[in-house]
Order: structure tokens, then sequence, then C-alpha cells
């Protein structure tokens, strides 16, 4: 069929068919061939390349999505539970390799370690009864991921194991979807050891990239007009985009691409291993729902943590059952919560962090990372992640397996 959408797929397409031939060749000789491999391997193939067992599980939630989650096993040993921040995938926890990725890092600790795939993205991408193509499997933003996803992914990792409780690790939009689930269903907070959030965005009052604050008053029309033309995913059709990307930031412009990526996410050369660069664009962006996007761009206007407000008070009202989208109660998240922040992240502003601190109620760590110029991708992509971020973390897990917190 014709649409716009598949319009916009076909020329996507070409614009990736001509960049292949044209770039690609003359460039794949300068990277290692590993590296090249590890673009080209999923989760659970980078995993056993490195010599660990993978296992793959399909979460069912009550709304019918069948979620990935790829798996560490250590039978018996302590849970922990990992989610990626929006347009990101649970390769994220294991693509730098076994001497700096947090997934290996929690293996060799002990843990038994879940990553998992939120809806939407490369590894989620399947519905009982919704396809991909139809506007319905894309009317999600955090909030269904921590009612919907979460949920069965706590539920099915606590039912396999035969444990109470499990640790949550959460970067970015992976720690907003806790603070839903929290907010909505606080039964779930006996389920959790403890939360430990990298990078936790609920406010944005500070927002400090220049990008995002420009693109902001105009992200209700933007989305209102890709609805109309029947883009409901962004990136769109994330297979074809992620070999675009991946061509374009790997071997055609290599600087153009790094400067943009800094731009957009604040990031920082010196912690970024530019040898690496094929796997994340080979990895990310992963894809997700346009309305993810709006919904963040709604919280900056808000200057609160407020569900979707959707486009009439009578969609509301069916939705939220109220005419006005009402706040998340943060108080309800009792459960212990460690937060890591950082001062250059351009998404999450230290006094927004700080401002949710003051609302939760059980925050047992607070740690701003101690290093100016850390930025919101290095909590899960820095040269140096191990030494500034993860030991720390991992000492927290263990004061709080260990009852000293
Ligand atoms: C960057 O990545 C390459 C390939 O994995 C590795 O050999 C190198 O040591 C890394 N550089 C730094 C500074 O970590």
């Amino acid at each position: 069929m014709l649409t716009n959408g598949n319009i916009l797929r076909l020329y996507v397409c070409l614009v990736f068919l001509y960049l292949h031939t044209s770039f690609a060749r003359g460039y794949l000789l300068e990277y290692d061939k590993a590296i090249i491999e590890d673009a080209q391997l999923k989760t659970h193939e980078l995993i056993r390349k490195y010599g660990l067992k993978a296992e793959v599980h399909k979460v069912y939630t009550k709304d019918g999505f069948v979620l990935t989650a790829h798996r560490i096993p250590r039978p018996g040993g302590q849970p922990v539970l990992l989610l990626h921040g929006l347009e990101d995938s649970s390769a994220t926890w294991v693509m730098m390799g076994p001497e700096q990725g947090l997934g290996y890092l929690l293996f060799e600790r002990g843990y038994d370690v879940w990553m998992l795939n939120s809806r939407g993205n490369t590894y989620s991408r399947k519905h009982l009864r919704l396809h991909p193509f139809m506007s319905q499997f894309w009317d999600f933003s955090f909030h269904e991921v921590g009612i919907y996803d979460l949920t069965a992914s706590i539920d099915y990792v606590l039912g396999k194991t035969n444990f109470k409780k499990l640790h949550y690790i959460g970067h970015s939009q992976g720690t907003t979807s806790f603070l839903a689930l929290g907010s909505d269903r606080p039964a779930y907070m006996k389920k959790i050891k403890a939360m430990h959030a990298l990078a936790p965005p609920a406010f944005f009052d500070n927002l400090g990239s220049p990008i995002a604050k420009a693109l902001a008053p105009y992200a209700r029309s933007i989305y209102t007009l890709l609805k109309i033309i029947g883009i409901h995913e962004i990136p769109v059709e994330s297979e074809v985009w992620r070999r675009l990307i991946y061509q374009i930031c790997s071997f055609a412009f290599r600087n153009t691409c790094t400067f943009l990526f800094f731009f957009v996410n604040g990031g920082n050369e010196a912690q970024l291993n530019v040898t690496m660069t094929p796997i994340i664009a080979a990895h990310a962006p992963a894809g997700s729902s346009a309305k993810s996007i709006a919904h963040y761009a709604q919280l900056y206007h808000s200057g609160g943590f407020y569900k979707y407000n959707y486009d009439t008070p009578g969609e509301n009202r069916r939705r939220h059952g109220t005419f006005k989208a009402p706040e998340y109660n943060l108080t309800n998240v009792d459960c212990k919560m460690a937060l890591y922040y950082a001062k250059n992240d351009l998404v999450v502003a230290v006094k927004d962090v700080q401002r949710l601190r003051s609302i939760l109620p059980n925050v047992v760590h607070d740690e701003l990372i101690a290093y100016e110029k850390f930025s919101h991708v290095d909590f899960v992509w820095a040269i140096d992640a191990r030494s500034l971020l993860y030991e720390s973390l991992l000492d927290v897990m263990q004061r709080v397996d260990n009852g000293e917190l």
C-alpha cells in the first residue's frame, strides 16, 4: 500500500542503499573485524561470544505485548533487573565488552542478571493482537512501560528464580517508567530490594539540551502531524533506520555523526571510545513510540511529573478517569532508592534530580558523579564508567544485600 508512511520507508531504503554502495566498501577496512562483528550481533550473541551463557526469555504483558528479556543466568544468585533508556536496548549493558559492560560486572559479583527490552524496541516488537503497522501498537509512553512491562517482568523474574525481591537498575527512561510504576502500583515496591537510578528524568525545569529546548514548543504539533501522515514510531521502521545510522556513523561521516551525537546528548568526547562507534551506531537508536517523546515534552512544559495529557478533556476522562491528566504520586515510590546523576547531563539536570530526591521517601544513597564532564550517555557507554560509577553502584548493592543500607 502506498501510504505516506510507506513512501517515507521507501525513501529511507533508497538513501540507505545509496550510502551503502558509495561509501561503505571504502571505509570498511578501517575497523577491526571484531568491532564490525560486535556491531552485528544481538545481545545474547554478544554475551556468548565473550564466553558466558545467555538466555532469551519471552515476557507476556497484560495488554498483549511479547517482550524479550536477555539473561546472564546465575541460578541461585540474587536477581537484578536492568532497563535501558529511550531508544536503547538490552545491548547497552554488554556492548562495551566484558571489562566495561555493567551486565558482565554484575554477573561477576554473583548476581543473576536480567536485561529487559521495553515495548517497541528492536527486540520487543511483538504483540498478540496488534501489528507494528497499526497505530494502536504505538499508543504508549514510559507510563505503559512501567505499568505493564515492568509489572510483568518483575513477576516473571521472581517466578523463575523463586526470590521474593529483586534489585532494579534503570538508565534514563528505565527509571522514569519505574517511578510511574511505583506511583501507580505501590504494591510492587515490596518486590524491590533497591532501585538504582542512573540519570533519572522526572522533572525538566532545568533541561540543558539546546536542541531539546528548541524543539519542545513544537512537540505537540510535530506529534499531531506525524500521526496524520501515519508515523507512530521513531525512528521509522527501526531495522532500516538502524542500518542507515550505522552506515552514516561508522563509515561515511564519522565526524559529523559524532558531532550530532554530542549535540543531542550533550556527550563528552573524552569518554567516548571512538573505536566503538560502529557498535553504538548499530545498536542504537533501537526504536520507540513517538508518544514516548511527546510525553517527555509534556513533562517539560508542565513543570511537574504528570500522566499523559490527551487532546481533549473527554479523552483524559476515558483514560485517566479525570478531565485533567493527574500528577504521579511519587511519595508512593517507597522502596530503597539510590540516585546517580551528573553535572554535564544535558537531559537530567542536577537541580531536577535534587527536587526528585526531596520528594522520594526512601533515598538511601545519592551520588553526583565525581567527574565534571560526565554526560547522559556516559552512564552506559563511558570509557571510565566502571571506575566513575559502577564500582560505587556495586558497593551500594552489596551494602543493601548485607543489610547495611
Ligand atoms: C576502545 O575500544 C577498543 C576496542 O574495544 C579497545 O581496544 C581500547 O582499549 C578502547 N580504548 C579505551 C581508551 O578504553
